[in-house]
């Protein structure tokens, strides 16, 4: 009797684990509705980026503290979701944490560290994550690359070391990493105080520039948020100008060559938010922080905003929407709903 009694409530506990799997199984991207990850919460990963490894896609993002605005420092570290087919998200926690226990530490609660973006490098086996980097009591003035270092996507993230970057005792601002088909990987970034966009290489560990930086010929100054990726030889930018957490119209760039000179090509966005009614003016209440390749289909690409709420920014919510090219120029259209079957479908009509 006791053995049958056992044997119903575990049937039991597990169609009730199935049954709430299924109801947060999710099928499309709903840019800007809440996204929940695996359990329930909603995802806390703002100016994310996305890396792909050994057939899974991790999500990299700020962790934003509960109950903190930005002026009372809210960032948290690096939060990291995975995925299999970049809707479904399982929580795989902070992979790496301000320092809450040492004040002397580059890390140390009260810095801002933003924008996350993870690499991978194939030479020394290590991820290696970069981030903005403002030292507590620092402001917004000078601003660091912070480089952390994991053996495995998941993490835990090491804290290693930090740079200037841009060849400026100011350092630089929002940022790009971007790795070349050789391997070579680049940082595009903002240079403080001019403001000047600019881009340098990192050596083949991936931990510093190894000369100097170069300003990218044609890329407006003020160019934040940047996004970068190669298609068909031709490597594409995205980004916005520089108004704080508010945002403006999105910027859009095209080169031959990573070191430029640079296409402006106006911006590439259509549409209108349905949930807050924002346009391209406003780049649909949002800013850039990566484009996904999508792995397996071809020329396929999801640009990836955030929409900031400095009052509350662990609400900030995500905006992910599919790029089309239209002659060979980015077009980013606002749709309320919609999944990776789009690609499929363009590819065919193709
Ligand atoms: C815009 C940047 O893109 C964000 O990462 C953040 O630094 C805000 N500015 C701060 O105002």
């Amino acid at each position: 009797m006791r053995r049958i009694l056992i044997v119903a409530l575990l049937i039991h506990c597990s169609s009730v684990m199935q049954a709430q799997q299924t109801r947060l199984q999710q099928t499309n991207f709903k840019p800007a509705q809440v996204w929940l990850a695996n359990n329930g919460h909603p995802i806390n990963a703002h100016g994310g980026g996305v890396l792909f490894h050994n057939n899974k896609y991790y999500w990299y993002g700020e962790h934003k503290i509960e109950g903190k605005s930005e002026a009372q420092f809210a960032d948290g570290g690096i939060h990291c979701y995975s995925s299999t087919d970049l809707i479904n998200w399982k929580d795989e926690g902070l992979v790496l944490s301000v320092d809450y226990k040492n004040p002397a530490s580059d890390i140390a609660y009260g810095c801002i560290l933003e924008r996350p973006k993870v690499v991978f490098n194939e030479k020394n086996k290590q991820f290696v994550a970069y981030f903005k980097l403002y030292l507590a009591g620092a402001g917004y003035v000078t601003s660091n690359v912070g480089v952390a270092i994991a053996d495995k996507p998941t993490g835990p993230f090491i804290f290693h070391h930090k740079f200037h970057g841009a060849d400026s005792p100011n350092g630089s601002g929002d940022f790009s990493m971007f790795k070349d088909d050789d391997g070579s990987l680049y940082h595009l970034t903002i240079r403080k105080p001019d403001k000047a966009f600019v881009i340098g290489k990192l050596d083949s560990n991936y931990y510093y520039p190894e000369g100097a930086y170069t300003v990218c010929k044609g890329i407006e100054s003020h160019t934040e948020a940047p996004a970068v990726i190669k298609r068909e030889g031709i490597y594409h930018m995205l980004g916005s100008g520089s108004t704080g957490w508010k945002p403006n119209i999105a910027r859009y760039y095209t080169a031959k060559s990573i070191l430029g000179e640079w296409t402006n090509q106006g911006h590439p966005c259509v549409g209108y938010n349905t949930v807050n009614s924002l346009g391209v003016d406003k780049n649909f209440g949002s800013q850039s922080s990566f484009i996904v390749p999508i792995h397996g289909i071809k020329d396929s690409f999801i640009a990836m905003f955030d929409i900031w709420q400095p009052e509350n920014p662990i609400t900030g919510r995500y905006i992910w929407l599919p790029i089309d090219f239209v002659e060979d120029k980015m077009s980013i259209t606002w749709r309320d709903s919609w999944n990776l079957n789009m690609f499929k479908k363009t590819i065919r009509e193709k």
